[in-house]
């Protein structure tokens, strides 16, 4: 059994924690920066990046603790490499480079995305390669073929706005706080669905790419029409939300056969109007169903050391001069989202 300590750092969430190979969770520490960037209304990343400086190393003292383990009982330090806001993922891969180096341990790097995708298997055993994601966090929106660590093939991407970014928008448009995503699933509790007409992108094009900027904009004219709750607007956005997401994800169950579950993972999987939809749509074809536990959707360093404990099974690791990146997709060869919103 192998002993991996992640090291979580490139939004707005900082986190440790020591993951075994056998799937225990022996800690996982979060330390969220919510007050220090709400009063932006989103992530600021030079704040981010100094919060991350001042609570990394306690965290992982803490995470070490509550493990009741010490830094050379570990077998390997996992930690964000990329993509992400840079200055908050060099935070936590020199910090990752610094105890390797010091404890004599290999680095694995991991794509943030890699975390999230593998995250699903941390929680649920039984859960074999080869599977469909859905992963839909606050920075990216795709459907991938989940075929082994490392080993990705993405079907689609947004070509604009990813859905947790049209969360977080529509909810500053409507005055309902930040982070969006929960205030926007709990305002849409006591709202209609059907209450505003809203547009849903790319509904039934052939390619499966999603699009969520047009209906942040029909947001703001809702709003600015001042005939509805925001209640009512924010259950008609989530429903068109969740529209897009189970029609641009059957598409894909449609081009990538032989897949073992339909899975979701990312933050915006912790919306359980969005889990009950994907989960309809998986029994109409047939298909298992696999959605993490909520806090392993949402930022965390479990997934990181996890997506390490995947990554040291197969012998990866990686030198001590890995590079921090902004920008790395998970699957290198997928080309570029054409359409009329694609950012440069
Ligand atoms: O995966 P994550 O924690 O960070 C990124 O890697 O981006 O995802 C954060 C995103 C935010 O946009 C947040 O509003 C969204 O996930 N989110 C939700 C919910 N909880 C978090 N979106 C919809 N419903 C939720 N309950
Ligand atoms: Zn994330």
């Amino acid at each position: 059994m192998a002993l991996i300590l992640g090291l979580e750092s490139s939004c707005d969430e900082t986190a440790a924690a020591v993951v075994t190979s056998d799937r225990q969770v022996l800690s996982h520490k979060l330390a969220g920066q919510e007050t220090e960037h709400r009063p932006y209304g989103g992530v600021v990343p030079e704040i981010a990046a100094r919060a991350h400086v001042e609570v990394l190393t306690p965290l992982t003292q803490a995470a070490l603790q509550e493990a009741g383990v010490t830094l050379d009982q570990i077998d390997a330090i996992a930690a964000t490499a990329g993509p992400g806001l840079i200055g908050g993922v060099m935070v936590g891969l020199v910090t990752g480079k610094a105890l390797a180096m010091a404890a004599g341990k290999p680095l694995i790097g991991i794509n943030h995305l890699e975390g999230h995708a593998l995250s699903p298997r941390l929680a649920d055993p039984e859960l074999a390669f080869p599977y469909l994601l859905l992963l839909v966090s606050g920075g990216h929106c795709q459907l991938l073929e989940v075929r082994g660590a490392g080993d990705y093939r993405r079907l689609a991407t947004t070509i604009d706005d990813a859905a947790g970014e049209a969360f977080d928008k529509s909810a500053k448009l409507l005055g309902l706080g930040f982070p969006g995503g929960p205030a926007i699933e709990a305002a849409a509790r006591i709202g209609d669905p059907g209450a505003v007409p809203l547009p849903r992108p790319l509904l039934g094009s052939a390619e499966p790419h999603f699009s969520f900027a047009g209906l942040k904009s029909a947001v703001l004219r809702a709003r600015d029409a001042g005939v509805h709750s925001a209640e009512d607007i924010a259950a008609s956005f989530q429903q068109a939300v969740i529209d897009c997401l189970t029609d641009r994800t059957r598409r894909a169950i449609g081009r990538a056969p032989g897949m073992n579950a339909l899975v979701v993972a990312g933050g915006v999987a912790a919306n359980g109007a969005i889990r009950a939809a994907l989960q309809g749509l998986a029994a109409q074809h047939d298909l298992r169903f696999v959605a993490p536990p909520l806090w392993l959707c949402t930022d965390n360093a479990a997934m990181i050391a996890w997506a390490g404990a995947e990554r040291f099974a197969v012998g990866l690791s990686d030198p001590l001069d890995m590079p921090a990146r902004a920008r790395w997709p998970l699957d290198p060869t997928a080309e570029k989202a054409r359409g009329a919103g694609v950012k440069a």
